[in-house]
């Protein structure tokens, strides 16, 4: 098959999809397929002269246009070499690549695509929305408030509502974005202003939640069934860039070292809310477990990370579904959309 991978983008993800697109043009070649690479950014092919993926480093990470998708992509879908193109591997994060811009084009174009669709995406992009339909499937989430943001920054109304309602410490986070980039665990309220400033380069509406302390569990979902539990550790105690990206940063364990009611109880959420959302292909669902047990539910990831460091490979892997047949599948459950 002819599979055409997008990977980089012009979101604050770009370098962790640079490497996940890396990892899964390796396996599409392994598999023998025929690779193309372009990242929608620049218009650019991501592959050397010897069809091996650009580095993070080599693919040009300044001067990036604003636009998330080039003309030159959106034409060339269309046009030329990517009109025999069977099925687009999509292997980007956040921004227009995960919020259903990118997969509304796509359908536009009549191309096939890798995950979920443009609604799924948008929905599973807006943490708070994602958590509203938490409450109606009966998915314990952190206690929230949602605000949206003026060129102002935090008023002191909403410095009154934060301070009235969560005790320190609690989170400050985008609501639409990824990657933990923009989170703050505030420890006192005088960090609010600040926590702010910093999801706000992120997103406009900024989500606050109730800090739960304990273990970080994650559950991939394939097709619709959950694969076995991820615990991940953080060495640093939070889970943040760092601690996701860099090997030696965080410990993880699979099958996760849980009860089995735990287990059953966080899986079936996570199938749950996949369904609800309507996710497709491949889907993650974060967790937070705090000290007494219960579980909380933090959202749903519509694409995650591939890279030899990521969780949902690794629960796959514990289910006996290595790389690249999990990529096959991947491809397989996009060619079977009928959305
Ligand atoms: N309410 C919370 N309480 C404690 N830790 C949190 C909370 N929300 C987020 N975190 C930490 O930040 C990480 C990223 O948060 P998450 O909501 O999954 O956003 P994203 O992964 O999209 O950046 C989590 O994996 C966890 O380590
Ligand atoms: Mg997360």
């Amino acid at each position: 098959m002819k599979v055409l991978v997008l990977a980089g983008g012009n979101s604050s993800e770009r370098a962790v999809s640079l490497n996940t697109g890396a990892a899964i043009g390796a396996g599409l070649n392994r598999l023998g397929h025929e690779v193309l690479a372009i990242d929608p950014a620049t218009g650019r092919t991501l592959l050397d002269s010897s069809g091996t993926f650009l580095t993070a480093d080599s693919a040009g990470n300044s001067n990036l246009p604003v636009a998330p998708v080039s003309t030159e992509v959106a034409v060339a879908l269309n046009t030329g070499g990517l009109k025999e193109v069977d099925i687009v591997f999509i292997a980007l994060h956040g921004g227009a690549g995960e919020n259903g811009t990118l997969q509304n084009l796509l359908e536009l174009c009549g191309k096939k695509y890798t995950g979920s669709n443009m609604r799924a995406s948008a929905v599973a992009m807006d943490k708070a929305l994602t958590k509203r339909l938490m409450a109606t499937a009966n998915i314990r989430t952190p206690d929230w408030l949602l605000f949206h943001l003026d060129d102002a920054g935090a008023t002191p109304e909403m410095v009154d509502e934060i301070t009235a309602r969560f005790t320190c410490p609690f989170i400050v986070k985008p609501n639409e974005s990824g990657s933990t980039v923009g989170l703050t665990k505030v420890e006192r309220y005088g960090q609010i202003p600040a926590a702010f400033v910093e999801a706000a380069k992120e997103s406009r509406h900024v989500l606050v939640e109730e800090y739960i302390h304990g273990r970080e569990l994650t559950v991939a979902v394939l097709d619709g069934e959950p694969l076995p539990v991820v615990e991940i550790r953080p060495k640093s105690g939070l889970y943040d860039y760092e601690a996701k990206y860099t090997k030696g940063k965080s410990e993880y364990i699979v099958p996760a070292p849980v009860s089995d009611s735990v287990v059953v109880e966080i899986q079936e959420a996570a199938r749950k809310l996949y369904e609800v959302i309507g996710a497709a292909g491949l889907a993650r669902v974060d967790f937070l477990m705090d000290d007494s047990g219960l579980t909380y539910c933090l959202e749903l990831n519509s694409l995650p990370g591939m890279t030899n460091l990521s969780l949902a490979p690794m629960a796959a892997k514990a289910a006996g579904i290595d790389f690249d047949q999990l990529l096959e599948r991947i491809i397989q459950s996009g060619l079977r959309r009928r959305d």
